[in-house]
């Protein structure tokens, strides 16, 4: 199905997010053009979508495979007034609001990885990528970055991650409407995001850890040339996972690949 822009900006019009739309056929990145937006002062809620992306970037410098007709590709301008140590839980809350949009294409199949890859049955479906603009002590803007598998076929895979990942179209057996999705996506983010600004980090922590198998699971953590692990036992202020490591000793993990590790 292709993706109207027209329709989507008169859909979108008025609303929080969106009320400002991008779309680009082609696109390096849509986090790096949101990026170049935001430092030229493109306000709150100014949404970017791609139908394909030549340089889609990953988490830990990796590559997004981000082919045409058939994914969502799409970064969000932020300006939270919120200090700087506090931007991971942009990133869980965007995690939280994919999953739930999800769970209505695929009703209790979805969980989360820390910190934000959104699984169908152990695969991934969804990763964010949030980079963050700050000055002295204040959040500048936040571009939260969301790619979706949504239409892809499995042998569009490339074959490292063919084992690893999965789309919507794939784990339902039928094509999803990308312009549907997109609007529920917006919705949902805008409602965690608002609900974030109002009563703080605590509702979007206990809806990640009801959404996340990881809590009391003996978890690694990967970071560079580093692993830590240890029992997991909760999600910090900051988006961190907390780790219970040898001798009870709480290790606070704030990047890495998290992996559950059967002992
Ligand atoms: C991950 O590694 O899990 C994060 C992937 C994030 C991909 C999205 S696609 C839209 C936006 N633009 C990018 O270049 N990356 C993010």
């Amino acid at each position: 199905m292709i993706l109207k822009p027209e329709i989507l900006k008169q859909q979108l019009d008025g609303k929080f997010i969106g009320h400002q739309l991008y779309y680009y056929e082609e696109i390096g990145s849509t986090n790096d053009e949101a990026f170049r937006l935001g430092l030229t002062g493109s306000p709150e809620g100014t949404a970017l979508i791609a139908n394909s992306q030549h340089a889609g970037k990953g988490r830990m410098l990796r590559v997004w495979h981000s082919p045409a007709g058939s994914n969502i590709y799409t970064s969000i301008i932020l300006r939270p007034q919120i200090t700087p140590a506090s931007t991971p839980q942009i990133s869980i809350l965007a995690g939280v609001a994919v999953a739930e949009v999800l769970e209505s294409y695929c009703p209790d199949r979805i969980k989360l990885k820390w910190p934000n890859d959104v699984l169908i049955d152990g695969k991934k479906v969804c990763g964010i990528l949030s980079q963050v603009k700050t000055t002295a002590s204040e959040v500048d803007f936040i571009v939260l970055g969301i790619g979706i598998n949504v239409n892809i076929s499995y042998s569009q895979f490339p074959k490292e991650i063919c084992n690893l990942a999965t789309s919507l179209a794939i784990e339902t057996g039928r094509e999803i409407s990308r312009q549907e999705l997109i609007i529920s996506l917006y919705e949902n983010l805008t409602k965690w995001y608002k609900q974030l600004l109002k009563y703080g980090f605590c509702r979007i922590k206990d809806k990640w850890l009801s959404i996340s198998p990881m809590i009391g699971q003996t978890i690694q953590v990967t970071f560079q040339e580093e692993a830590v692990s240890g029992k997991a036992i909760g999600l910090g202020e900051d988006g961190s996972l907390i780790l219970l490591a040898v001798g009870n000793k709480e290790l606070k993990v704030s990047a890495g690949d998290a992996t559950i590790v059967n002992r």
